[in-house]
């Protein structure tokens, strides 16, 4: 189990470096302030965006993700974008095998495991997204050491960005399912998690995946405040 609770901000594809740095500089304004002790906020933003807001992060205690690693280690893998590659930058998860990543990109569960190695190999912690659809085909490929490594996103991909979130039951009942496979590592729920019902998710959950409440830093903001238990700011 986690101390505090991992609240983990997916920008997918969204934002330039300026939108970025806007979102970054809103948060260091209300939250430069506000000990978050309960929670850590982390912020997976693509790619070109790491190094953008990578200092101000630190600034705020937050965490860095990336959204992808390449399966490979760093060589001649045109296009791929390898651990080593942002090593310098202070980013602590990567997110593995996100329902967008197997249904737009074809990766398999055997890419997702060498995913999961790469994260591992390079001290990176794997926060793997994972439904009743693919936990069979992942269990039978990950090994048992790299399974007792990662942190377990419940992703039921009828819930992601719909506004169908999943009820706490079928949270529950499936963290005990991914329990037999991955053993009782930390545990998160993402699909449609917004202001109004991230106080119950944290109620069975050692944290959240956001990707849509999490663009405009506002909503973000009423987020962390729910999440932190705080009346909304107004912002
Ligand atoms: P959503 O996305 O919060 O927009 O449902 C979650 C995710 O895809 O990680």
């Amino acid at each position: 189990m986690l101390m505090r609770k991992l609240i983990v901000a997916n920008w997918k594809s969204h934002k330039s470096p300026a939108e970025a740095m806007e979102w970054v500089q809103a948060a260091q304004h209300t939250f430069g302030h506000i000990p978050t002790d309960s929670i850590t906020a982390v912020v997976a933003p693509a790619f070109p965006l790491l190094p953008t807001i990578a200092d101000s992060i630190k600034t705020l205690n937050w965490k860095l993700a990336a959204q992808d690693v390449s399966p490979f280690s760093a060589g001649s893998y045109t296009g791929a974008v390898s651990a080593h590659n942002f090593s310098h930058l202070g980013v602590e998860y990567v997110l593995v095998g996100h329902s967008e990543r197997r249904r737009y990109f074809s990766e398999t569960p055997h890419v997702v495991s060498q995913k999961i190695d790469q994260a591992i190999e390079n001290k990176l912690t794997p926060l793997v997204c994972i439904d009743e659809s693919s936990l069979a085909a992942q269990a039978a490929v990950i090994s048992s050491r790299a399974a007792g490594q990662c942190i377990v996103v419940y992703e039921p991909s009828e819930a992601i960005g719909t506004g169908n979130n999943a009820s706490l039951e079928d949270v529950k009942k499936f963290r005990r399912e991914a329990e037999q496979v991955f053993g009782s590592v930390p545990f998160l729920y993402g699909g449609s998690v917004d202001e109004l019902n991230i106080g119950e998710y944290l109620l069975v959950t050692d944290g959240v995946l956001i990707g849509t409440a999490s663009l405009d830093i506002s909503q973000f903001i009423r987020v962390l405040e729910a999440a932190l238990g705080k009346p909304p700011s107004g912002l």
